[in-house]
């Protein structure tokens, strides 16, 4: 038998925790640092922050939103509690633009309330949210204004935009702004009551890039990415969608290229699944800047040219050893002496034109050609005989401007005009000494891949040519996964910086596809990719300790938003602000 006394003490004590547990900490702001202490339920406390993501809202000049706005941020110390049940809208601008800002504010509403994980309490105030757009123009290119103005007067928001995209852009900053707090078994919103912001992106071009060759990724894990791109404030999504190893695209004028390349019929994109994904992207501001890498990284999917009499499409496909014919198993590269090839590739741009009628843009990939393969081909051989040319490098190199000058045309032909940009990955064609005797300048625009230490961005800008830089031993995510390569943390990914130089358009963070799949991806890409979206929207100077507390939190927010974003520390670290620098 318990004594009574023993029983009692053992209640209060269970008591004690359970009430306890819902409420142990809170924070106070100490020059810009969030301090974490223990919650006294016994006397009032003044001036503390019912949660760390309510203190970092208005703890330092910074406060809470990534990435940070770049031209003003003003607010205020005072906070207000908010009902999420009681937020109005009046959106203003004409009726295309208004669609899409109504989808903006579904989303806007959903990611608030993922704050609280769906547990929000409606105590608090009403918000009134007024959004004005002047342009009626919803296209979306590198031309397109992305900035905005967001100011609140307590209970009162307003966001100014030129275009729809801008307004996006605010009403993503505002819903930055708006924290769940937990106190006393309620948990609720809370927001900074006096905001002033000006904001737009340093650089127009902000990328993602996802291949879906090597491993396939559902629509569902490729739209997990846009909504991080779209939280973070990137705006294009480089999709490599097809390699050696596949060809999930399906060509409604060339079906046997997914017949053939595909792992499986369910492990496609359908018309239907392109035009899904790219009105999802479009309404959060993001384009997606397709590419059919050639002629390298081209073999499953094309080997049916045979059996239709047209002759091999690839040559080298699954071909082994594979050492000997590519740099990465499977083998294949699309066959330049065959004129057919020419017209499948018109057919198949054809498709992605009509599928991307407003496009600007194009990738035609163009890596890693791999001079054996071709020269260890009788018909190519033979082709480049007949033009009088041997099998060294420099007419090798010719062979593969031909290539590209058809793959071009095809292109052209495909649109019907010739002003698409191109872009091309950096290569043997495009090394300073070569690269003017095939790519036209005003065409071609070339993403660079190479290690920040290599001089070759700077040579090609010299010679006038357009940049977007993917700084290889930075915003190579899959590095550290494979070979010799070096893991690069969010810091590293924040601390690159781009080459300040007006024809640097911008620049890509990269998720290569082979050892990554959707069931890892999240955690592979996030929030690593949201530290060069800082750099490319706000290009701060600040240091990585700096935007420390802040990174921190976008992460804890990406998670709030459905994102499996790989941890950055130990959680104790995230409520003790400063403490493990
Ligand atoms: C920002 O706000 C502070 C204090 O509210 C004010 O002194 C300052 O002038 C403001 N800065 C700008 C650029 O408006
Ligand atoms: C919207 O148009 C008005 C009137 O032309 C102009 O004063 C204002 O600056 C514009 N706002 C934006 C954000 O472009
Ligand atoms: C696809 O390939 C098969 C087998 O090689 C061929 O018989 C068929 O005609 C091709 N289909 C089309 C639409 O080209
Ligand atoms: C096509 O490739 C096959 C297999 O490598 C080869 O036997 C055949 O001769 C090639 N066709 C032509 C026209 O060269």
């Amino acid at each position: 038998m318990m004594q009574p006394i023993w029983l009692l003490l053992l209640l209060i004590g269970l008591f004690h925790l359970s009430h306890q547990a819902t409420n142990t900490w809170v924070w106070r702001c100490n020059q810009e640092v969030c301090v974490r202490q223990h919650s006294n339920k016994n006397s009032i406390q003044t001036n503390v922050f019912r949660s760390i993501e309510e203190c970092r809202l208005v703890c330092g000049a910074d406060g809470s939103i990534w990435p940070l706005p770049s031209v003003k941020f003003n607010k205020s110390s005072k906070l207000l509690d908010i009902n999420p049940n009681e937020i109005t809208f009046e959106l203003v601008g004409s009726d295309p633009v208004k669609e899409i800002l109504e989808e903006n504010v579904k989303i806007f509403k959903k990611n608030i309330l993922s704050e609280c994980r769906g547990a929000c309490g409606s105590d608090g105030e009403a918000l009134n949210i007024k959004v004005i757009v002047n342009s009626t123009d919803v296209s979306l290119n590198w031309e397109t204004d992305e900035s905005y103005e967001l100011k609140s007067n307590n209970l009162f928001w307003k966001i100014n935009a030129a275009t729809v995209f801008g307004a996006r852009h605010g009403l993503e900053s505002l819903s930055q702004l708006i924290a769940a707090y937990n106190a006393q078994d309620k948990i609720g919103l809370v927001t900074v009551a006096n905001v002033h912001i000006v904001d737009k992106p340093f650089y127009k071009h902000r990328s993602l890039m996802i291949d879906t060759g090597r491993n396939f990724l559902t629509v569902e894990t490729i739209k997990r990415q846009i909504d991080a791109m779209a939280s973070s404030k990137l705006n294009i999504l480089h999709w490599h969608i097809t390699d050696s190893q596949s060809f999930p695209y399906v060509s409604v004028r060339v079906p046997n290229l997914s017949r053939f390349g595909s792992f499986s019929e369910n492990q496609v994109y359908n018309p239907q699944d392109i035009k899904e994904l790219r009105d999802y992207a479009k309404i959060r501001g993001i384009r997606i800047l397709m590419e059919i890498d050639a002629p390298s990284h081209a073999g499953n999917g094309w080997q049916w040219g045979p059996h239709k009499a047209l002759g091999n499409l690839s040559v080298c496909v699954n071909k082994q050893p594979w050492r000997y014919n590519c740099i990465q198993p499977p083998c294949g590269q699309l066959n330049p002496a065959n004129i057919q090839v020419y017209n499948v590739l018109n057919a198949l741009y054809k498709d992605i034109v009509e599928q991307f009628p407003e496009s600007e843009f194009f990738h035609m990939g163009g890596d890693e050609v791999y001079f054996p393969c071709w020269n260890s081909t009788p018909e190519i051989v033979n082709y480049m005989k007949q033009q009088g040319k041997g099998q060294n490098k420099g007419d090798l190199l010719d062979l593969w401007g031909e290539f590209q000058e058809n793959a071009l045309a095809a292109y052209d032909s495909a649109v019907g005009n010739s002003d698409t940009k191109i872009l091309l990955w950096s290569s043997e064609l495009t090394n300073p000494e070569a690269i003017e005797k095939y790519l036209d300048k005003n065409r071609y625009i070339i993403e660079t891949w190479v290690p920040s230490y290599d001089p070759l961005p700077q040579s090609l800008l010299e010679k006038g040519y357009k940049l977007v830089i993917s700084t290889k031993n930075a915003w190579y995510l899959d590095h550290g996964f494979w070979g010799n390569t070096k893991y690069y943390t969010w810091r590293n990914v924040y601390e690159n910086r781009l080459i300040n130089h007006r024809n640097v358009i911008g620049g890509e963070v990269c998720m290569w596809g082979e050892l990554v799949n959707g069931d890892a991806i999240d955690s592979r890409v996030w929030p690593r990719a949201a530290a060069a979206a800082e750099r490319l929207w706000s290009n701060s100077y600040a240091t990585t300790k700096q935007v420390e507390a802040r990174m921190y939190r976008h992460r804890e927010r990406l998670i709030s938003r459905g994102i499996a974003a790989e941890a950055l520390t130990p959680f104790w670290c995230y409520q003790n602000e400063g403490q493990c620098l």
